[in-house]
C-alpha cells in the first residue's frame, strides 16, 4: 500500500497513520516528525525548519523535497509507505509523483480524514505529544494511561511549540491557501477517497482501512 494522508492541521493523520501503518505493515513517514527529530538533535536541517514551523508556515520546497527523496530512496519500502504531511503544496505533489514515477511505483491512493473548523481547534489546543517517538495523545480525547507518560514509549508528553493559539491560526490559513488544492490534484487522479475523521479514533481507523482495502 503506497499511501498519502491529507487533511487540516489536527484532523488526526498522525494518530490514524499510527493504527494504518501497522495494518499494512508500512513505514509510517512524517514529514513534520522528521523535522522535529532533527530539532531535537540539533542539525542544520532541524534549526532551519524551526524558524518556519514556529510560524505556522511551510518549510521550503527546496530543503522539504530533497528529504523525502532520501527516505524514499531507503530500502524499507517492500511493502510500500504511508506519507504523513506531505505533499502539502500541489508542487510537492507533482514532485512526488515524477519519485514515484522512476521507480515505477505509483500511489494507491491519497486519504483525505475531513473533520471541522472548530474541533481541529479543540484537538490542538489540548494535544500533548510524546518527546521520544512523537506519539499524540489529548488531555480530555486521548489521555495516556498514566498523565504525562506516553503508552508507546515511556516518554515524557508535551505541548508542541506550534500548538500556541496565533500559530494554530496561521497553520489553518496556510492549509486553505497552500495544502487545500492537493485535494482536488488528487481527484484528478483518480486517487482521492474522503472519510469523516470525527468520532472514537478505533471508528476512524476501520472506515479507513475498510476503504483503503476495497483499493487494494
Ligand atoms: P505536521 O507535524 O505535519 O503538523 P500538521 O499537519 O499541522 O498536523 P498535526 O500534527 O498538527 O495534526 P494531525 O493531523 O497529525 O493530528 P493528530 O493525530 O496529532 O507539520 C508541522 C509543521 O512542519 C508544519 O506547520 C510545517 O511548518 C512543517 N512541515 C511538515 N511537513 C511539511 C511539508 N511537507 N512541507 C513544508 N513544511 C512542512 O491529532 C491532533 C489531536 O487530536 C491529538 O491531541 C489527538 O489525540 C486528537 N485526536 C485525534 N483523533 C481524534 C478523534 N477522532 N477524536 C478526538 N480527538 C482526536
Amino acid at each position: 500500500m503506497r499511501l498519502v494522508l491529507v487533511g487540516p492541521p489536527g484532523a488526526g493523520k498522525g494518530t490514524q497513520a499510527q493504527f494504518l501503518a501497522a495494518h499494512f505493515a508500512i513505514p509510517h513517514i512524517s514529514t513534520g516528525d522528521i523535522f522535529r527529530a532533527n530539532l531535537k538533535g540539533n542539525t542544520a536541517l532541524g534549526i532551519e525548519a524551526k524558524k518556519f514551523m514556529d510560524k505556522g508556515e511551510l518549510v521550503p520546497d527546496s530543503v522539504t523535497n530533497d528529504m523525502v527523496k532520501d527516505r524514499l530512496n531507503q530500502n524499507d519500502l517492500g511493502n510500500g509507505f504511508l506519507l504523513d504531511g506531505y505533499p502539502r503544496n500541489v508542487a510537492q505533489a507533482e514532485v512526488l509523483r515524477a519519485i514515484l514515477a522512476g521507480k515505477q511505483t505509483p500511489l494507491d491512493a491519497a486519504l483525505e480524514l475531513s473533520v471541522d473548523h472548530d474541533e481541529i481547534v479543540t484537538r490542538l489546543s489540548g494535544r500533548r505529544s510524546c518527546s521520544n517517538c512523537q506519539r499524540p495523545f489529548h488531555v480530555v480525547n486521548e489521555k495516556p494511561a498514566v498523565a504525562g507518560i506516553c503508552d508507546s514509549c515511556g516518554g515524557a508528553l508535551i505541548q508542541r511549540d506550534d500548538d500556541q493559539a496565533e500559530v494554530i491560526k496561521r497553520r489553518l490559513e496556510v492549509y486553505a491557501e497552500q495544502t487545500e488544492p492537493i485535494i482536488s490534484f488528487y481527484r484528478n487522479e483518480g486517487l482521492l477517497i474522503t472519510i469523516s475523521a470525527t468520532g472514537p479514533v478505533n471508528e476512524i481507523t476501520d472506515s479507513a482501512i475498510a476503504a483503503l482495502s476495497r483499493v487494494k
